[in-house]
């Protein structure tokens, strides 16, 4: 067996090519807008060497190989090997040099056990991976740090994205950090605050549109017609192969052994079919033998990719006008579709969409488990729900819930939420009464001992954690 042995820097110097999802033509170049020309699909970041009959079997030979390197990395000083995202740098695009990389050592995301939100969904036990521990508070720093670096090696002095929060604080703090300038493109009153400041304080310039997220997207679209910026949104695909590593580094945190099922929240639908390609990867490269079920979870009022499965097969993408209080997904013609939906097909996962006030529920229940998460985020524990009651996720299953962004994210829904005053005025307002329960909004006391004794006595009695 020794001499087929391959040292890890083979699959290293793998070299990476743009193809079109649709007409699988090779690019050169990603051009301006990260579609084909010929067909307009997106682009995807393919490992030809992989593929060859003798990449395959090397692969497989050098997969044990492949996992103690990726161990012990976590225990380098070296900013690349501490990085979460470029400690798998085997199986990432290559940048020319190391210190090419643009890192605030994101990914390193825990994982977590959920007790009582497991009771609630019906299940035995339940795992929480919690993307919002990044450095900027979400998932997308992990896709940032590999599309930002190649935008500087590129040349870039400007990047550029249209956002509902997240992605753009994750790209202005990866520019300022980088030394490039950025540009963001927010739909104004839409996007929550902990996002806006963020992007102001990296020093963005920052445009909130009068419009939506996909208003936004058609602007920015036309500013690279015209301008030499560089788009960092997920149609991005060097994003997308930052952003897989969530999922290897899970892997790893379950010690190879691969869940039943692995549970997404959906907007742009970038994250789920980065997390779904990784497992199809890591199946390829013979690190895994079976994949998770992936399953994406929508709201109510953003439902494109549950509307187009079920009313299409996937065959055909059904725009909405998007409306829900988890502003980060609140997308209505999300970018990435065809791609989620061959993750969805390829993985034989589902999709599900929940309620306003079933998200809300949910957030506070992940809270309740000491977690948090932003609204966006809960999906997933809402949409955990109905899975199991669809009898799709079995009580013995193991799932993980990928959390996506921090509970700081949006402060104003929690407090709100705590108030009671989230759905005061709206057309949820009667289906919100069952929220009480988890409501508990700040109480103001004179400054002496004896009301704070008081209503730690009554808390006592009430049994209020
Ligand atoms: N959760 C959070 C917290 C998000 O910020 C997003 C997307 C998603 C889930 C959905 O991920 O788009 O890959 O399906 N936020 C983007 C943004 C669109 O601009 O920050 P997706």
């Amino acid at each position: 067996m020794a001499e087929h042995t391959v040292s890890p820097s083979k699959l290293e110097q793998s070299i990476s090519q743009l193809r079109c999802i649709g007409c699988a033509t090779i690019r050169e170049s990603p051009g301006r807008n990260f579609r084909c020309p010929a067909c307009g699909d997106l682009l995807e970041i393919i490992y030809p060497g992989w593929r060859a009959e003798q990449g395959i079997q090397a692969a497989r030979l050098e997969a044990s190989a492949l996992k103690t390197l990726w161990r012990q990395r976590r225990t380098s000083q070296l900013a690349m090997d501490q990085s979460g995202v470029w400690r798998f740098r085997e199986v990432l695009p290559s940048l020319g040099e190391e210190h090419a990389a643009i890192t605030l050592r994101e990914g390193n995301a825990p994982l977590y056990e959920l007790p009582s939100c497991a009771r609630l969904a019906g299940m035995q036990q339940l795992y929480a991976k919690h993307q919002g521990m990044n450095p900027t508070g979400s998932f997308k720093d992990t896709g940032m740090t590999v599309a930002a670096s190649f935008a500087r090696q590129e040349g870039f002095r400007w990047v550029a994205c249209a956002s509902t929060g997240n992605t753009s604080a994750s790209m202005a703090a990866y520019a300022a950090r980088g030394g490039m300038r950025s540009l963001v493109l927010v739909p104004e009153g839409q996007i929550a605050w902990g996002k806006l400041s963020q992007a102001l304080d990296y020093g963005a310039v920052t445009c909130q549109l009068k419009t939506d997220f996909d208003g936004c997207m058609r602007v920015l679209n036309q500013v690279v017609q015209r301008m030499p910026v560089y788009v960092l949104n997920s149609v991005n695909p060097y994003r997308l192969e930052g952003q897989k590593t969530a999922a290897i580094e899970l892997l790893e945190q379950f010690d190879w052994h691969v869940t039943d099922h692995v549970i997404v929240p959906g907007g742009n639908l970038g994250n789920s079919s980065a997390l779904g390609k990784a497992f199809l990867e890591m199946k390829e490269l013979g690190l895994i033998s079976t994949l998770p079920k992936i399953s994406i979870i929508q709201a109510e009022g953003a439902n494109a990719l549950v509307r187009t499965i079920r009313e299409t097969g996937g065959k055909k993408l059904i725009p909405v006008e998007a409306h829900t209080m988890a502003t980060a997904i609140r997308i209505g013609n999300p970018a990435s579709w065809k791609k989620a939906v061959r993750v969805l097909e390829a993985t034989s996962g589902t999709v599900e969409q929940v309620s306003e006030v079933e998200i809300a529920l949910a957030k506070a229940e992940i809270g309740a488990d000491g977690i948090g998460c932003e609204p966006a985020s809960a999906v997933t524990l809402a949409g955990l729900k109905k899975l199991v009651k669809q009898g799709f996720v079995k009580s013995r299953d193991s799932v993980v819930l990928i959390l996506t962004g921090h509970l700081l994210k949006d402060p104003e829904f929690t407090l709100k939420f705590h108030r009671g005053d989230l759905f005061a005025g709206t057309r949820h307002e009667k289906e919100a009464g069952i929220l009480s329960a988890q409501q508990r909004a700040p109480i103001v006391l004179d400054a002496n001992v004896d009301p704070v004794l008081k209503v730690l006595e009554q808390a006592e009695k009430e049994g209020i954690r």
